[in-house]
């Protein structure tokens, strides 16, 4: 767990970056309505929750920067008896108080009346515009409202400046408390996954899988990071396949790409296996293939080296390979130039990982790849697909969709694979499936 410690201090040093004369404001998610009056499960915003760690709706974090340590308040929902019978307990302002370890709580019932007195006396408002817009057009009105000659005995904010640029910079780099919560994600997805192998054979439904990745994560007080996808055969080459219900043929491969979420962070991990647990001739060649692309790209994950080089990588030695089995033809060097791979290389070997899948953070400076840093964490998955539509290559290949993919931590030394727990040499694989 991620102590009120840490979160004091992420909120210090967002402050000190934005100065004294500036004031922060960050909202939590809104609840999203499934349908009718059924709710989507509450999923705090996670910038909200990396400043807060308070994961409920309607609150707003406004952070006060000042010579020593900054003025934290946190308005929230005040308790309400009636609620609590439906919905359960809420923390009130006074539970938020100490959960948070702000200075002040309040309902959010009075933002509107306290908010505007907050502003007053800084030149400057950190917030993301474009999440809220009602919220953005309350803050733009009181902003207009200060400039008016009434109210110009203030010093009030005449600028929103985006706060996601500092704030997205300190969730790059992980703590050591991070990377914790990340390895305890990454293991509770290497038994989902691990599971799932085992329980694999002809004749299941990709339902029934995607049911054992979940019964794993909730046995585990996780969440799905996100929809698992759980493709078998040719669906495996759809990259966003979540409908997950097709039967699971003897002969095909099945590609899962499930993650667990724990304590907010998430794990991002595909594997891809056997459903009657032995490769063929082809699909061992083409996974070797994709395998050798990622161990390579995985070597280069080391501080100093540019982010573009792991896929760069990837991207190379998967050419070679699909030259060698005759997936591609002509030249590497045409191949890569002219970007043949992409007929079935089509996405990038990776991004940053963290609270969100997607994680946050520049993957360019200034116009050229970021250098990888001590506590970055990145996922490494290549992945060659081969639509049953590509006529252009030998038939054994049609239908294959291949990806493998970790999470890898920066160190000082040689990069961190979290998700090393997963077996993933065809010989392992089909030990494991074997038992
Ligand atoms: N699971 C989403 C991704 O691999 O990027
Ligand atoms: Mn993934
Ligand atoms: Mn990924």
């Amino acid at each position: 767990m991620i102590k009120p410690k840490e979160f004091a201090k992420r909120r210090d040093h967002l402050m000190e970056m934005a100065g004294d004369d500036s004031v922060i404001i960050v909202r939590s998610a809104a609840e999203k309505i499934r349908n009718n009056d059924s709710r989507y499960p509450y999923r705090q915003d996670s910038d909200f929750m990396y400043l807060s760690g308070f994961n409920e709706p309607d609150a707003m974090l406004v952070m006060l920067p000042q010579e020593k340590s900054g003025h934290v308040i946190i308005f929230c929902r005040e308790r309400d008896p009636q609620r609590e019978m439906w919905d359960g307990l809420m923390a009130g302002t006074a539970g938020a108080l100490e959960h948070v370890g702000a200075d002040e709580a309040f309902p959010i019932s009075e933002m509107k009346q306290r908010l505007p007195e907050l502003l007053h006396g800084r030149e400057r408002i950190y917030y993301d515009l474009g999440k809220d817009p009602d919220f953005d057009q309350l803050l733009i009105g009181w902003m207009n409202d200060f400039r008016s000659e009434t109210r110009k005995k203030f010093l009030a904010p005449d600028e929103i400046v985006a706060l996601n640029h500092n704030l997205h910079e300190m969730r790059l780099f992980k703590s050591r408390t991070e990377i914790t919560a990340m390895k305890k994600s990454a293991r509770v997805a290497a038994s989902a996954h691990q599971s799932a192998m085992q329980i694999c054979k002809p004749g299941l439904n990709e339902a029934d899988v995607h049911a054992e990745l979940l019964h794993t994560f909730t046995r585990h007080q996780c969440e799905a990071a996100y929809i698992p996808i759980v493709g078998g055969g040719a669906n495996a080459c759809v990259l966003h396949y979540i409908t997950n219900r097709d039967l699971l043929n003897d002969g095909d491969l099945l590609l899962i790409d499930a993650g667990a979420e724990y304590d907010g962070y998430a794990s991002d991990i595909t594997r891809t296996f056997p459903v009657n647990g032995k490769f063929t001739g082809a699909q061992r060649d083409l996974y070797q293939l994709v395998l050798a692309s990622q161990l390579e790209a995985i070597d280069e994950v080391r501080c100093g080296n540019p982010w573009e080089q792991v896929h760069e990588t990837a991207v190379r030695v998967a050419t070679e390979g699909m030259i060698e089995l005759g997936i591609l033809k002509g030249s590497l060097e045409e191949a890569l130039e002219e970007e043949h791979f992409k007929d079935y290389y089509v996405h990038n070997t990776g991004h940053w990982l963290g609270l969100d899948v997607h994680d946050v953070g520049e993957y360019e400076i200034d116009g050229h790849s970021r250098v990888l840093e001590v506590g970055m964490v990145l996922t490494v998955e290549p992945g060659i697909y081969i639509p049953e539509s590509a006529t252009a290559v030998d038939e054994v290949w049609r239908g294959l969709g291949i990806r493998v993919e970790d999470d890898v931590a920066v160190t000082k030394d040689t990069a961190e694979v979290l998700s090393a727990d997963i077996c993933k040499t065809t010989d392992d694989i089909e030990a494991l499936m074997a038992l």
